[in-house]
């Protein structure tokens, strides 16, 4: 894809509106300068999510994402960045110069060209006398002509050539073809063949709409593999790709959930019962691409797999790659052990939506399919809770984990802290699990450095919201006495870009240094970018600078002053030379009390306990 301009993209920037983008998106209601709302990345009950229409961008609290409207359109939709900006330049009416050229969209254009090229003949191919075994095959599962219409369902003509030739008339070379997955190359020689032959195809699209692949099934008793889909292309990725797109986007929204499958068939048969709000994965297991896909899109899975004991590790699989992103799931095992197209002709379309409707919560399920295999004797609850504990685990919110763990406990008649502590074991051996019990918590905060962290933070905002504050003489001051890390960083770059007159109406023009920062850095400066807090409202913001100033000095100071009694300590030191130092230190530290006690009386009277009137000390 050719590259957009910088100076379009700043454009884009300028004139979108951030509040309006994700309004569409999250409710957002107004808190002081920012919006507030549930955050749609991650499942939350407070918003912590915040949008600021000065600076355009936006920040969750809770999992940290945030940027730009770009940035937010990207992860919403799922979009490479390019997309999301040619969507929001198209829906601004902002023009984007094309560099000519054999860029990757002409590519990826002709790959959807070949894929559309395809599917005409497909489809044209069913009406043909080649058809028939399709056709027959069609009406034997429940099919007329304008059922297979609805659903795109096409033939692929049992010849080697049929695509290749149809390609080559519209004037799609071989290459294409076979990077879309359509062809595959001849063993011997140039040349391409057609990959689907003698097989009814299903079209996957993109949400978009756009062809993106194709799903074959064998009509013959001795064709194998039941199923032949065209293999991963650039515009074809399994592991984000469902079947049953663009057209159940609006039923999920509607519905408020979806329906997952795991057949084309079966897709098709929720979506003739009148439960269009059905996806299916493309022959490929369920990835946390496709769970944060959902996600995105709705709060509740229903999960609807073959009623086998297959079915049934599947759906446990799929539950331990929803639990994290804090879908609510449910499932239903169809009765008798087929698969749910064989259920909706056996007992119809209501029964299909009851068996929907009625599903019940499916860790609830696997706890009570675990007990199946009896729950007696010790050996078999410990098997039970060894089995169901890993999938608790990976439930989202702790309050709902902890009730889960409670209900295993009962069901399986075992002490509610014995399940507790394997759940937490299970979550501890398991990199998708949230890590989030009292243990891991207090230990990551026991490594910060609270009252320092808060304080760079204040010294951060103030750099950028007035960086005219901050001299040459001061900026040296800081370049001492800050602790290295990724504040220090932010606040050199931030003086930095203000000497460099990047200096916009809301101080430093944020991203306009955001190239020269790495990914933890840039957090941290959006994180302070969207702080609508006052800085503090009683003092000036001089009073402020040096009130931090002289706390970072004390620090230094005290730091100092540890290490040399720890030196004290040492017999092989020069003890004179170390007194000399500890004098100094004193004339120093008396110097600095000075300005201690000055800020210390502006800020008498004053109880509001905020950032920066923290009384600074040498003991803190
Ligand atoms: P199933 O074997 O359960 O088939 O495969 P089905 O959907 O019930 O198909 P029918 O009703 O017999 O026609 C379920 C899904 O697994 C993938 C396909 O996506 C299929 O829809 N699959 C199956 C493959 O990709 N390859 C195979 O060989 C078999
Ligand atoms: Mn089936």
């Amino acid at each position: 894809m050719s590259r957009i301009p910088e100076a379009t993209i700043q454009e884009i920037r300028s004139r979108a509106d951030i509040v309006g983008l994700v309004s569409r998106y999250v409710e957002l209601k107004q808190a002081g300068r920012n919006w507030k709302g549930l955050c749609p990345f991650h499942n939350e009950k407070t918003p912590s999510f915040n949008v600021n229409p000065d600076r355009q961008i936006f920040h969750c609290f809770g999992c940290q994402e945030g940027g730009d409207v770009v940035g937010f359109l990207m992860k919403h939709e799922g979009l490479t960045f390019p997309e999301a900006a040619r969507q929001l330049a198209g829906e601004l009416g902002i023009e984007i110069p094309e560099e000519h050229g054999a860029g990757d969209r002409g590519r990826t254009a002709k790959l959807f060209e070949a894929n559309d090229a395809a599917q005409d003949l497909y489809r044209e191919a069913l009406r043909e006398p080649e058809g028939k075994p399709a056709r027959d095959y069609l009406v034997s599962r429940g099919f007329d002509g304008k059922a297979a219409d609805r659903f795109g369902l096409g033939f692929a003509p049992d010849r080697w050539d049929a695509v290749a030739e149809r390609l080559r008339r519209k004037r799609i070379a071989g290459e294409i073809g076979a990077e879309a997955g359509l062809l595959a190359q001849r063993k011997s020689g140039s040349g391409h063949y057609d990959r689907l032959r003698g097989r009814l195809t299903f079209p996957i699209r993109d949400v978009r709409g756009r062809l993106i692949g194709f799903g074959g099934r064998a009509l013959a008793a001795d064709q194998e593999p039941k199923y032949l889909n065209t293999p991963e292309s650039p515009i074809f990725q399994k592991r984000q790709s469902f079947y049953g797109y663009p057209d159940a986007l609006e039923p999920i929204r509607r519905a408020g959930r979806v329906i997952l499958c795991e057949g084309y068939f079966d897709q098709i048969a929720f979506a003739r019962a009148g439960l269009g709000e059905a996806l299916a994965t493309c022959g490929t297991a369920l990835t946390p691409d496709h769970a944060s896909q959902l996600r995105r899109r709705t709060k509740e899975v229903v999960l609807v797999f073959d009623g086998d004991a297959a079915g049934q590790q599947a759906t446990e699989k799929a539950l331990a790659v929803l639990l994290p992103s804090g879908l609510r799931v449910r499932a239903a095992l169809i009765p008798g052990g087929g698969d749910p197209d064989d259920y909706l002709r056996a007992h119809g379309d209501d029964a299909l939506r009851r068996l929907v409707d009625e599903a019940p919560d499916a860790l609830e399920l696997v706890i009570r399919n675990a007990l199946r295999q009896g729950a007696s004797t010790p050996d078999q609850k410990a098997d039970a809770v060894a089995h169901v504990a890993p999938l608790i685990a990976r439930v989202a919110d702790a309050v709902s984990r902890d009730e889960y763990a409670r209900r295993l406990a009962m069901a399986v008649g075992a002490s509610e802290s014995a399940v507790a502590t394997i759940v937490r074991k299970a979550a501890r051996n398991d990199a998708q699990a949230p890590q989030v019990d009292g243990e891991d918590l207090g230990l990551a905060r026991g490594r910060r450095d609270v009252p320092e962290e808060r304080q760079l933070r204040a010294l951060a905002r103030l750099c950028l919201q007035r960086p005219e504050l901050i001299g040459d003489e001061t900026a040296l001051r800081l370049q001492d006495i800050l602790p290295e890390g990724a504040w220090k960083a932010i606040v050199l770059l931030l003086v930095e870009a203000a000497a460099d007159g990047l200096v916009g109406p809301g101080g430093v023009d944020a991203f306009a240094i955001e190239s020269r920062l790495d990914e933890e850095t840039t957090r941290r400066l959006r994180e302070i970018s969207i702080d609508d807090t006052p800085i503090d409202s009683e003092r000036t913001a001089d009073q402020v600078l040096d009130d931090l100033i002289g706390w970072f000095e004390g620090r230094r100071l005290a730091a100092r002053e540890r290490e040399l009694k720890r030196r004290m300590r040492d017999p092989g030191e020069d003890h004179e030379a170390l007194l000399a130092e500890r004098h100094a230190l004193l004339l120093e530290r008396r110097a600095r009390m000075g300005v201690g006690r000055a800020s210390a009386s502006r800020a008498a009277g004053d109880s509001r306990v905020d950032t920066v009137s923290t009384a600074p000390g040498l003991d803190s």
